[in-house]
């Protein structure tokens, strides 16, 4: 089986991600190593951000020649983690003239937000994204302070039309006892639509999928660890239509 993680920070020097194109190399073998087939790079995008997408491509197409020179039989493709805050009217404004990357040119579109963020401010930025035409994926909600303060958002992120994407370290505790908890609660509850590493070195947060892929199929279901690590975000990756899990 092959994994398809849709949120990592392989690119180098380009956000808190790889330190240098070592790292970013090393990272990649380890990721095949356990199987990842494909990695979209998603590096962040900050309110005030310093890497336009020209400087952005550049980083990504002298990796993925790196890549291919050492014959690492990986796929590379393009993303960026889109923090949202009050100020998402211009971010989805940039988003619409192209400024920045979604998931593999797709409209699904990988956001994040303050872990303290308002909900009053959450909401209506999905609102604007999914009215501007994108489909917002929010990145690792097990670590948002207004989740673990009211675990039902979670059911109203999805009515907002968000899939959900839990981080893979989350699930075995690598963000303390509270983050794991929502992760169990997500999984038990059929609520996340993916997993991802959200890698960001090859010796913490560190790119392996296979481990958790084994965990989550042995103690929720085979079918949903599948489907989470591999169906879904092969989906994302292919622009086909993400279904919630209901079963
Ligand atoms: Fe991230």
């Amino acid at each position: 089986m092959l994994y398809y993680d849709i949120h990592c920070h392989i690119l180098p020097g380009l956000d808190d991600g790889a330190f240098s194109a070592d790292e970013t190399f090393r990272m990649a073998e380890i990721a095949v190593s356990h199987h990842t087939g494909v990695i979209v790079c998603t590096p962040h995008c900050l309110p005030n951000h310093l890497y336009n997408k020209e400087d952005i491509l550049s980083v990504f197409r002298m990796v993925s020649a790196g890549i291919a020179e050492r014959k690492l039989r990986l796929k590379l493709a393009l993303g960026q983690e889109i923090f949202l805050d009050q100020q998402f009217r211009s971010t989805v404004s940039a988003l619409e003239k192209g400024e920045h990357f979604t998931l593999n040119q797709t409209p699904y579109t990988l956001v994040e937000f303050d872990p303290y963020e308002d909900t009053r401010v959450v909401f209506p930025a999905l609102d604007a994204l999914r009215a501007a035409g994108f489909t917002p994926i929010v990145a690792h909600p097990e670590r948002y302070e207004f989740v673990w303060e009211d675990y039902g958002v979670l059911y109203q992120l999805k009515e907002y039309g968000a899939f959900l994407q839990i981080n893979k370290g989350s699930i075995k505790g690598a963000f303390g006892y509270d983050v794991q908890r929502i992760a169990d609660f997500m999984l038990e509850e059929r609520l996340a639509d993916f997993v991802a590493s959200d890698a960001h070195s090859p010796y913490r947060r560190t790119p392996p999928m296979q481990d958790v892929h084994e965990y989550v199929s042995l103690h929720y279901s085979h079918a949903y660890a599948d489907y989470l690590f591999s169906a879904n975000p092969l989906a994302v990756l292919r622009n086909q239509t993400v279904h919630s899990y209901n079963t």
